[in-house]
């Protein structure tokens, strides 16, 4: 597992963490504020404790006395062999355009690319474009969609992938 203390490009300082029982019901908080399909508990639980490949992150925000704020965001995904899938993303309202997310897909895509992952997927809303510009921003690309894949409101999944994992070491 990986811990990393890193300054978003707003000179924010962040930590990031594996998320531990006690950040759930932070993380439950985000997650109904971000999606209009939120996962459960017993979801996030499951990847926490029931999935091998799964990595669950949470971003805390460090004070000006160094002191951890509450949570701003999290990150799950797998990494499955030569695969790592981007599954969950949320950054709370307060703390986003401060780079969070940024520094998320970054950690991940270095974890992968650590273990010789070769290539990253992951779906998003088809009216997501705040999700699609970021990952944009990395490199993925489009290469391909899913009718009616989302619920609460029905909406087309686009399947966007990075392959190779290439991406200027943040850190
Ligand atoms: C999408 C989300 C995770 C972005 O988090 P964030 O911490 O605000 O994003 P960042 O500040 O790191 O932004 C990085 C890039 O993402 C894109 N982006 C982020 N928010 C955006 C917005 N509201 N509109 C357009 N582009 C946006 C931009 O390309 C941005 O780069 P820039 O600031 O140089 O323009 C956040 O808006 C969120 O939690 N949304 C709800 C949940 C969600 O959609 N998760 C993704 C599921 S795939």
């Amino acid at each position: 597992m990986l811990n990393m203390d890193v300054e978003p490009s707003s000179n924010l300082c962040l930590s990031i963490n594996p998320v531990e029982s006690s950040h759930l019901d932070q993380i439950l908080d985000i997650e109904q504020e971000a999606f209009s399909a939120p996962w459960t508990r017993v979801m996030f639980e499951a990847e926490l404790v029931g999935n091998p490949f799964s990595r669950l992150y949470v971003a805390t925000p460090i004070d000006d006395q160094g002191q951890p704020e509450d949570i701003a965001g999290y990150l799950c995904y797998w990494i499955v062999f030569e695969e790592l899938r981007i599954l969950n993303l949320a950054v709370c309202q307060p703390w986003r355009r401060q780079g969070i997310a940024r520094r998320f897909v970054q950690f991940a895509l270095y974890d992968a690319q650590t273990q010789g992952v070769e290539r990253a997927l992951l779906e998003v809303r088809a009216s997501n474009t705040a999700a699609q510009s970021l990952y944009d921003g990395f490199g993925f690309r489009e290469y391909g969609s899913r009718a009616a894949y989302y619920t609460d409101p029905a909406e087309d999944a686009i399947l966007m992938r990075l392959e190779p994992i290439e991406f200027d070491d943040p850190f």
